[in-house]
This record gives C-alpha cells, sequence and structure tokens, in this order.
C-alpha cells in the first residue's frame, strides 16, 4: 500500500485519480475547496463515488480547504505526518487549479493567484516536509498556436496566448527550479482535453451534449475545422499513476521530466459534434460563431516520449469514449 496526497480530489480527474489509487488498495489524502467554478455540489458527488472505491489496507481522508491559505495546507501536511507516520514517503499529486481558457481572461488575478501563488504554496509544502515525489498537472494549453504537429514536448513553449496557459508554463518553471533546488523528484504532465464521465460541465463534449438534449443552440466557434486531441478519463489517470511510479524509480536520474498525455488522435469540432448527435440521436442546432480569443487552432500530442519512459499507452477512439460519456450523460 502506498500514501498519495492528491489536490482537487473533488474535481474531474482528481476524483476518477482517486477511485484508480483507491481501487487498488492505496491510501489518499484529498484537499479541495470546492469552488464554485462550477456547482461545488457535483464534486459533492464526484468525491463520494470515488471514496467508495477504499478496498484492503488503504483508507480516504479529505481536507476540505483552499491551496492559497498556507495555515491550511501546513496543518493539513502535519496531520498527514501523524497519520502515515513519515509524510517523506508519500507521493503528491497537484492537479488543484483553476481550469479553462476563455474565464481566465475575465479573472486573470484569481487564476494567477491560484495556479501560480496556489502552487508555489504546493512546492513549500513538499520542500519543509521533504517531500521528493511529486506530479503536476501542466496542459497543451502551453504550445500555444504552435501549427508544427503533433506538439513533441521538445517544441518551445515560451509563447502562451492565454492567461490559463502563462499559469500552466509558470507552474512548470517553478517545478523545475524546486526540483533542482530541493531534489523533489518531478513529472509535468500535459494533459490534452480530457473527457469521459463526470467531465466539466464548461468543457466542450459535456456542454454540447447539454445543449442538444436542451433543443438549445450550439455556438461553434470558427468554421467547425479547430481540432482537439480528446483524451479519455481512464487513459489520462493510467498515464499520472504511471508518472506517479516513476518519481519512486532508481532510473529517474533526471529528477524533472515533461510528459503529454494525449490520444494522438485529433477530431475536428464539427466531427465532434456529429459524434454527439449520432449518440444522443438528436439534431443539434448550430450556431456559428467567430474564434474566440485564447483558442488555439489545434492540438496533437507526441507521445512517444509517454510511451517509452512512462509505458503510457492510450487506447481509446473517440467513438467509444463518446459513447461511454453518453451513457454516464443520460444517467
Ligand atoms: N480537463 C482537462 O481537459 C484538462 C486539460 C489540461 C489540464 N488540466 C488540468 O488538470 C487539473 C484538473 O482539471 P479538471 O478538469 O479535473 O478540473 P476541475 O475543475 O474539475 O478540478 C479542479 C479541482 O480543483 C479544486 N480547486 C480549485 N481551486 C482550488 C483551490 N484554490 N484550493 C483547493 N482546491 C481548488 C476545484 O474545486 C476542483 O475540484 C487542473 O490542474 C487543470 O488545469 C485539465
Amino acid at each position: 500500500m502506498n500514501h498519495f496526497i492528491v489536490t482537487g480530489a473533488a474535481g474531474f480527474i482528481g476524483s476518477h485519480l482517486c477511485q484508480k489509487l483507491l481501487s487498488a488498495g492505496n491510501t489518499v489524502f484529498g484537499i479541495d475547496n470546492f469552488c464554485d467554478f462550477y456547482d461545488p455540489e457535483i464534486k459533492r458527488g464526484n468525491i463520494e463515488e470515488a471514496s467508495q472505491a477504499v478496498t484492503g489496507e488503504g483508507s480516504f481522508h479529505l481536507y476540505e480547504g483552499d491551496i492559497r491559505d498556507k495555515k491550511f495546507l501546513e496543518k493539513t501536511a502535519k496531520d498527514i505526518n501523524i497519520i502515515t507516520g513519515n509524510i517523506e514517503n508519500v507521493v503528491l499529486i497537484h492537479l488543484a487549479a483553476m481550469a479553462g481558457v476563455r474565464p481566465s481572461l475575465l479573472n486573470p488575478e484569481l487564476y494567477q493567484e491560484v495556479n501560480v501563488g496556489g502552487t508555489l504554496n504546493i512546492l513549500e509544502i513538499c520542500r519543509k516536509f521533504k517531500i521528493s515525489r511529486l506530479v503536476f498537472a501542466s496542459s497543451s494549453s502551453v504550445y500555444g498556436e504552435n501549427t508544427s504537429v503533433p506538439f513533441s514536448e521538445k517544441t518551445p513553449t515560451d509563447r502562451p496566448i492565454s492567461v490559463y496557459a502563462a499559469t500552466k508554463k509558470a507552474g512548470e518553471a517553478m517545478c523545475h527550479a524546486y526540483s533542482h533546488l530541493y531534489n523533489i523528484k518531478t513529472v509535468c504532465l500535459r494533459f490534452f482535453t480530457a473527457y469521459g464521465p463526470r467531465q466539466r460541465p464548461d468543457l466542450a463534449i459535456h456542454k454540447f451534449a447539454k445543449l442538444i438534449t436542451e433543443g438549445k443552440s450550439v455556438p461553434v466557434f470558427g468554421d467547425g475545422s479547430t481540432s482537439r486531441d480528446y483524451t479519455y478519463i481512464d487513459d489520462i489517470t493510467d498515464g499520472v499513476v504511471k508518472a506517479a511510479v516513476l518519481t519512486g524509480s532508481d532510473d529517474f536520474e533526471e529528477k524533472f521530466d515533461i510528459f503529454n498525455l494525449g490520444e494522438s488522435q485529433t477530431v475536428k469540432l464539427i466531427d465532434l459534434v456529429k459524434l454527439i448527435e449520432k449518440e444522443l440521436e438528436k439534431e443539434a442546432l448550430i450556431e456559428w460563431l467567430p474564434l474566440q480569443p485564447g483558442d488555439v487552432p489545434v492540438t496533437f500530442a507526441d507521445i512517444s516520449h509517454s510511451r517509452e519512459i512512462l509505458g503510457y499507452n492510450p487506447t481509446t477512439k473517440i467513438e467509444h469514449g463518446v459513447r461511454e460519456f453518453v451513457k454516464w450523460f443520460k444517467r
């Protein structure tokens, strides 16, 4: 049995990750502030479902609080130190963040405070409590307007085009500094649009399914040709667990690395709408709108590095994933 701290535990990705870790018999310490970026009741439902996966020697502990609050984090870390007997052996998976490109333009200060300031607080906890294994949730948005696809981790990422992307890039940079200074084995994961059951309601597949069901118009920005590398939630959490394993490996001499977690298949926006229509057996009323500031034309992951070093092997085709999403959505 291993011990994990998961920040953002009640969110879409966090709750699936907790469920996976708990069902393998691990102990998980979840941290979340249940912010109202979307309905907090959804998050309570997520974590309730995930916590039922506890098995064997494992257990689940929820700490409700804010990663901007240093006192709360210190108190939580002290408590975890007592329960585990030694917090130094815990793997910290930092997912808590304000997500989303467009809302980051409306509230840049909040994004900076949570995603940059909050991440710094987490890194300080690692330093003070000698936590030496860290996984950080970054994003494909750091690739900005790059059009040479697929995006490899070696592609320059110093030209973000949204506040959200800039905060994720800053997070990666700070993770590198702390890894170098304090010997923290760190993996940054660039997630490419995650989807599946419990997907955030603001994200394309969930938002479109709701609008189509309600007979409302579906906003399609641009001419429908923008494309995304949609990554099924089970493949994402599989990659996160593999990254956590790498941080504990003696072979991880570099101490710091960055990996893309994508499906490495792109889907055009308009084809995505058609797929959802098919699964819902209902036609969409499309409202064509201009491209939004901060939107990137394409995301497409080169996953050769993740395959080679992590053993990451995503398997979910978009048709299957959308079907699974719609099954959950209808329930
Ligand atoms: N979903 C995606 O497609 C995607 C893509 C790229 C990167 N990411 C990153 O993955 C991580 C998880 O994303 P998600 O889609 O599950 O989002 P989510 O919003 O569902 O989950 C984030 C969780 O963090 C919590 N949180 C927010 N601010 C907090 C704070 N100040 N203190 C404590 N908890 C706080 C929220 O309450 C929420 O439960 C985020 O870091 C996000 O930026 C997600």
